[in-house]
């Protein structure tokens, strides 16, 4: 993740956003319990991608668990890996817990995390992520629904680019519906309390 103007940018609006889609969602889960909706803004939804052991996953596969998402990518020279580890350590903070919780990782950089490349990397993290993929229009319409930024950094070396993107994670609950999220830069202590608060 690199701070381009264009990041904060986008950052910043994220931040309105999903504050007023969190407000509003406390008047509206009752009626609303796939995806907390506001009207014109939601999180999360159906998706179809594949996952890093070659199988096609689904938003189903993971119904009746809380999940954390986040979306990066492999070859993130810091944030990706902080956050991950930031998951790991919580999901071990959360004991027996966590056996109703499922991280995911869904990668901005298709082109290059194949389901080969994060078999190679999400597992070593913890066994309960599940690293995500799939074509550039299925990541850029998950990425889409999460409200989630991200782009190619502009570099003169096209075979060694980064990419810009958005740092939240998201807990979402068993149906799927968005819950709330977690700041970046949260505690593994932090990141364990709020979920299970929802458990
Ligand atoms: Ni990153």
């Amino acid at each position: 993740m690199i701070k381009s103007p264009v990041w904060i940018a986008a950052t910043a609006l994220f931040a309105v956003v999903v504050g007023t889609v969190a407000v509003l969602g406390l008047t509206k889960r009752g009626e609303s319990p796939r995806v907390v909706s506001s009207g014109a803004v939601s999180i999360g939804g159906p998706f179809t991608l594949t996952d890093h052991n070659g199988q096609t996953f689904t938003d189903a596969d993971f119904a009746g668990k809380l999940t954390l998402v986040y979306f990066g990518y492999t070859l993130c020279p810091d944030v990706c890996p902080t956050t991950l580890q930031t998951v790991a350590q919580a999901l071990d903070l959360l004991g027996e817990d966590a056996n109703g919780v499922q991280g995911l990782f869904i990668s901005v950089d298709p082109e290059r995390d194949t389901p080969e490349v994060l078999a190679d990397y999400v597992p070593h993290f913890h066994e309960q992520i599940t690293g995500l993929t799939g074509t550039a229009e299925q990541i850029a319409e998950v990425a889409k629904m999460y409200r989630v930024y991200f782009a190619k950094s502009e570099t003169d070396d096209t075979s060694e680019y980064l990419m810009d993107h958005s740092s939240i994670l998201y807990l979402m609950g068993p149906d799927g519906g968005y819950l709330t999220h977690i700041a970046h830069g949260a505690t593994p202590e932090a990141i364990a309390e709020t979920v299970r608060g929802q458990l």
